[in-house]
């Protein structure tokens, strides 16, 4: 017996795996700093996990309508309207399980065979996992820490072609933390409307913003909302990852599909969960605006503490919760510090290269994790780093490295 063929196009997210091996680790009495997880470790806030469970003994046991509870619905097309400076009326919005279930409706539901489907590299490693899985093609665009992490909009235009269907861009972005500015999205939003092209729009972390940076929705400019499917969720903003809640705001012409994906697939998303994500929106937003001050201060934390390590530069991100250091001066590649200061420093992040191949000279870490954490897994990654053999001593180089 052997699995079907078409999975052998199917990637991988390695946080999933890293996590689980480090784990292990943990298991046999190692201490292991955890950075490779991308979650807010702050719990649900307390009002929202209080509305879930009344719901629960209220009876919201069953199934849910498909797209999702009406008063859910309205919610979020209420507060998409307010946030994202577009009008969004509820028959447009599906309520999925996670932020990946539009993403897996949206790629396929859109792309076939032979299509091709412009993915940022570094980006979310579903975006071209998928796209591969249905038959297309993933065409990486290069997104460098030269420009900010944002992509270059001339280099993005270069790589359209007739096959070319669907764009992804996602700010603020996984795994860098950059975000796209007005202009930015303008000049893609012109390609796509003059290319006839679809904008796969992963806004998951626009609330998790600093430094004044105004979140800005791509299906907000001049007829983009026709052409854009917007992903967003609860996961991050509301801390609500095991909750499994995300949301597609579709165009008309797709909500048909749409409809169609999800009855053949999920049903529809737990209904008490629903309950809850409601509370979530209309309820008091204290908590978001906390974990987001906080989020702010860990970024300081650990962006100066990495620029002191001889061999790191890091750019300070203007949004989510990742640093992406480059990492080439210490002499090892992403995949190979990533790897020996799991086993060597116990600190656990990602490889760049998890997230494409040009976060080869990179690592992600996440710092959704606490002060003490941080300032601990930076002590270890200074004292692994003086040890390599390509790396002046601290004391040298400190200075000169910033
Ligand atoms: C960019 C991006 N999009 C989507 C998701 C998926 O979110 P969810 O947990 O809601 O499925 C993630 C999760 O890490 C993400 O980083």
């Amino acid at each position: 017996m052997r699995p079907a063929t078409r999975m052998q196009t199917i990637g991988t997210e390695s946080a999933f795996e890293v996590s689980a091996r480090a784990r292990a680790l943990e298991a046999t009495g190692r201490s292991i700093i955890h950075l490779q997880i991308g979650e807010p470790d702050f719990d649900t806030p307390a009002n929202v996990r209080e509305a879930a469970k009344r719901a629960l003994d209220e009876g919201a046991t069953h199934y849910a309508p498909f797209p999702g509870i009406p008063q859910l619905r309205e919610a979020i097309a209420e507060d998409a309207t307010a946030r994202k400076g577009f009008p969004v009326t509820p028959d447009r919005v599906f309520v999925t399980v996670g932020g990946k279930g539009v993403m897996l409706y949206a790629i396929l539901g859109l792309i076939d065979p032979g299509d091709e489907a412009i993915v940022p590299d570094p980006g979310y490693p579903i975006y071209e996992s998928l796209v591969r899985f249905v038959g297309g093609t993933p065409v990486p665009i290069p997104i460098r820490m030269e420009n900010d992490f944002r992509l270059d909009v001339d280099e993005l235009a270069a790589l359209i072609t007739p096959k070319t269907r669907m764009i992804v861009i996602n700010s603020p972005a996984n795994p860098t933390g950059g975000v796209l500015t007005r202009g930015d999205l303008e000049r893609i939003a012109e390609l796509a409307r003059r290319h006839d092209l679809v904008v796969l729009a992963d806004e998951i972390y626009g609330r998790i913003l600093y430094d004044g940076e105004e979140h800005v929705s791509i299906a907000s400019l001049p007829g983009m909302a026709e052409r854009t499917i917007v992903l967003d969720g609860f996961s991050k903003t509301f801390a609500m990852t095991g909750w499994r809640l995300g949301y597609a705001i579709v165009p008309e012409w797709l909500v048909q599909t749409y409809g169609q994906l999800v009855i053949n697939t999920i049903s529809c998303a737990p209904t008490f969960a629903q309950v809850g994500a409601v509370e979530a929106l209309r309820g008091p937003q204290d908590d978001v605006d906390a974990m987001v001050v906080e989020f702010r201060a860990r970024r300081d934390l650990i962006v100066d503490g990495l620029n002191a390590i001889p061999g790191i530069r890091c750019l300070r991100p203007t949004g989510a919760f990742y640093a992406f250091p480059d990492i080439s001066g210490t002499g090892l590649t992403g995949a190979e510090l990533a790897e020996r200061l799991l086993q060597e420093a116990g600190v656990c992040v990602l490889s760049g290269t998890a997230f494409g191949g040009v976060g080869r000279d990179h690592v992600r870490i996440s710092y959704a994790n606490s002060r003490e954490n941080l300032a601990e897994a930076l002590r270890r990654i200074a004292a692994f780093v003086d040890e390599l053999p390509d790396v002046p001593s601290s004391e040298v180089a400190a200075g000169a490295s910033r």
